[in-house]
């Protein structure tokens, strides 16, 4: 029998629940030259802010076991750049609804970049990152807090047009909580789980490997974490959760719909290999005829 791969978020058909992650996929251009990106559910892209950032001093990028850690700092071009020349150059390309990921360091700016992109007719989700942990103020620190992830939430709903997914951090003791704050102040969904705050030190210079010391812990070795977050907040709220965190096969998609996630964000894993989402769409058939599943959008939570 053919599989059926297809999901749906708030309404967005996705032929397939496998979605680049922000800040792993660029743009989309840089993958071209690997496979047609058209075989992607959705594609998450670079965090925009309202004006263009260079990001944190490097080293930036530290490998560990099992992942890596980084301190970009949210570097982009700008939201009236992307709006310009990014989107216009994605969409001769990509044909397929994108994902906004926007962040912020005051309320205001989450505001004004959603007013912007909520007009553009192939952004179908707007995801409000407010759980980056390589800035000081804005970041992280709106989305470890339950009222200050429910006033952004709050503000951003008040003017976008398409459906609000909050992107929740890990460094949180209590992460239900702050996806109550979200659903109960109208978001329309949660993606989770963003980076680790981590920390390497090299041995022979005794500093940190970052220049900006501490950065976020991404790949494979965050996945039962990632897990374990989305299936208690998939079992606390009643809108659709995106999972994500160290994704890296297509068992590894079908366990996140398991844990409860009604799509998912592959980040890391694109950096080790360019065709990493590719083979994962690909093998994904047949690891359900494996398990007995004909249609993904039938995974039950656990
Ligand atoms: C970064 O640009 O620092 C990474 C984005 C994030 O972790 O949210």
């Amino acid at each position: 029998m053919v599989k059926d791969l297809s999901v749906t978020l708030s309404g967005v058909h996705l032929d397939n629940p496998v979605i680049p992650a922000s800040g792993t996929y660029g743009f989309g251009q840089e993958f071209l030259p690997y496979y047609d990106i058209n075989i992607l559910g959705s594609l998450s892209f670079k965090g925009t802010t309202a004006e263009a950032r260079f990001g944190n001093p490097t080293p930036r990028i530290a490998e560990c076991h099992d992942g890596m850690l980084n301190s970009v700092g949210l570097q982009n071009p700008g939201v009236e750049h992307v709006i310009a020349e990014e989107l216009p150059a994605l969409r001769k390309v990509f044909h397929k609804p994108i994902i906004a990921n926007i962040s912020g360091f005051s309320v205001e700016e989450y505001v004004r970049c959603v007013e912007l992109l909520t007009r553009e007719e192939q952004v179908e989700i707007l995801e409000i990152n407010i759980s980056c942990p390589n800035v000081r103020h804005g970041g992280m620190a709106f989305g470890t807090n339950p009222e200050a992830a429910a006033d952004i939430t709050r503000a951003v709903k008040q003017v976008a047009t398409k459906p609000v997914y909050m992107k929740l951090s890990p460094n949180v003791t209590d992460i239900v909580s702050i996806a109550r704050a979200c659903e109960d102040a109208g978001a329309d969904g949660l993606s989770l789980i963003n980076t680790l705050l981590g920390m390497r030190i090299d041995l022979r210079r005794r500093r940190p490997v970052l220049a900006n010391v501490m950065g976020g812990y991404s790949g494979p070795g965050i996945f039962p974490v990632a897990l374990r977050m989305v299936y208690q907040v998939t079992g606390a709220v009643n809108i659709p959760v995106i999972g994500m965190g160290g994704i890296s096969s297509a068992r590894d998609v079908i366990e996140m719909m398991m844990a409860g996630a009604k799509a998912v964000q592959v980040g890391a894993a694109n950096l080790v290999d360019p065709c990493a989402c590719k083979k994962i769409i690909e093998e994904l058939p047949q690891e359900m005829e494996n398990l007995g599943i004909d249609r993904l959008s039938d995974i039950q939570r656990v």
